[in-house]
């Protein structure tokens, strides 16, 4: 059961030897392997040693850190939590059970898990003081806005799990992000379309309480679709963790400098707010509504591949999954049962299967390696259940909270925990003189 230690261990014998053409001296720098991926090499003596920095500025070439959490083989279409592969874990696993996974190491065993859906189902409910905090946003707020604002307020509310050292004050976070990111989720949404807050239901599943809260009222008793429920809580697993991804080094990079779980957390949400991250899903459905009729996808595509106005086709290509991404797969499937359940005929799913179609035929994106990624389903998923658009991203903020979560919590773990600070390759001005303002052109 128990997963093996992360090495990551020097490759006898082997080195990386670089040259310096000018003065012809030469080093040998380490080279390490984990337990399974790409061999590294070592460049963290390289600046001591060589007086030079490595220059990867969207950091496609560059290990940020070592980590035992996911793994991804982009050629391959391969991605697994703690070794087990996201097409089973959405099989056959809930969220929580993943949450438990990417949080401690392994899948728990049954009194494991009976106690961690406690721990976190008892930690649903906000402070009722952060029902007002809500009253501040304007109701037409993108509920992201909301969300960076509120999950970072939660700071200001658990005084009592702010001590990053202290391995149960990170715990108790921990539950609490989890189990709280639901609730503000709901909340934002439930204020920006006028509706009372519902407080959480402990006697529901994380992801039938979800639902709940977004979807029932106080005036009329609101019964759980189990269809909906099990794709909502598939939703949530694949969206769990995805390595070092921008908001995830987002989060890593602010706890580095050992700021508090919940302002790291909130600067994570940030950073997934962008349309070439989370925000994407948003802007397939957008993008659909654009095109309107499979007629127009020619025009579309064109307009894609000449990159007019910066023009791309939303869902499509990953900084990793140059095969497949597996997820979107899943995600696929589950659209036609939720369509299914729903008798939902939606225009947006023929569009988007017939767009998928004419995109993997074409030279363009076939020889860019550009497949379906996640986000090229969820939406059409996520509007048929009776999400708006706007919330797309929460939906998934929600979900990724528990990879954010566990990326920190491992980072913080780390005997020598150092703050992140790259360096950069200047080309700006060199020293010149001070001229006074009257003296300028
Ligand atoms: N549509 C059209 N062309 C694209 C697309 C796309 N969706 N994605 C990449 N390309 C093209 C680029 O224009 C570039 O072409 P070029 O070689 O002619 O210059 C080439 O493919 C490589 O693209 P990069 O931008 O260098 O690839 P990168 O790895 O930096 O970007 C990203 C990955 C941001 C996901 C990109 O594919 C994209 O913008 N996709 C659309 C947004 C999206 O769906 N994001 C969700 C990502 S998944 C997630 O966060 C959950």
């Amino acid at each position: 059961m128990s997963q093996p230690e992360a090495k990551p261990a020097a490759v006898p014998g082997a080195t990386f030897t670089l040259t310096d053409d000018e003065t012809g001296k030469s080093w040998k720098l380490p080279v390490l392997e984990g337990t399974v991926g790409p061999k590294t090499i070592d460049v963290r003596k390289l600046y001591d040693e060589t007086g030079m920095f490595t220059f990867d500025p969207s950091y496609t070439s560059t290990a940020s850190c070592k980590s035992r959490i996911t793994y991804i083989d982009g050629d391959k279409g391969l991605l697994m939590h703690r070794g087990y592969k996201i097409e089973e874990l959405a099989e056959q696993s809930t969220f929580l059970e993943v949450a438990y996974a990417l949080l401690y190491g392994d899948l728990p065993n049954s009194t494991q898990y009976d106690e961690f859906v406690h721990n976190v189902t008892y930690h649903t409910m906000v402070h009722e003081q952060l029902h007002f905090f809500f009253r501040g946003f304007r109701r037409d707020a993108h509920p992201m806005a909301v969300m960076c604002g509120v999950v970072a307020a939660l700071a200001a509310f658990y005084h009592d799990s702010l001590d990053i050292w202290d391995p149960e004050q990170r715990e108790i976070s921990a539950h609490r992000l989890i189990a709280k990111l639901p609730t503000l989720a709901a909340m934002s949404y439930k204020y920006s379309i006028g509706q009372p807050f519902m407080y959480p239901r402990n006697d529901l599943s994380f992801s039938e309480n979800f639902l709940y809260m977004c979807f029932g009222v106080p005036a009329e008793p609101y019964k759980i679709n189990p269809v909906l429920a099990r794709a909502m809580d598939k939703i949530f697993i694949l969206h769990a963790d995805h390595e070092q991804n921008a908001s995830t080094s987002t989060v890593r990079i602010a706890g580095s400098s050992q700021a508090n779980p919940f302002a790291c957390i909130a600067a994570g949400i940030a950073s997934l707010w962008g349309p070439a991250h989370g925000g994407a899903n948003q802007a397939v459905l957008e993008m659909l509504e654009q095109i309107g009729h499979k007629d127009n996808i020619p025009e579309f595509l064109r307009k894609v591949k000449e990159k007019q106005d910066n023009t791309r086709l939303m869902g499509f290509g990953h900084r990793v999954y140059k095969n497949h991404d597996p997820r979107a797969q899943v995600l696929k499937k589950e659209c036609d049962a939720v369509l299914k359940e729903l008798g939902v005929n939606d225009p947006h799913l023929e569009l988007a299967m017939e767009l998928e179609r004419i995109a993997l035929s074409d030279p363009y994106f076939i020889d860019r390696k550009l497949f379906p990624n996640v986000d090229f389903y969820s939406g059409i998923i996520l509007k048929a259940m009776g999400f708006p658009t706007s919330m797309f991203t929460v939906l998934f903020a929600v979900a990724r909270t528990v990879g954010w979560i566990s990326q920190w919590k491992e980072m913080i773990e780390e005997p020598a925990l150092k703050i992140g600070r790259p360096r950069q390759l200047y080309t700006g001005a060199t020293e010149r003189a001070y001229t006074p303002i009257d003296k300028r052109k």
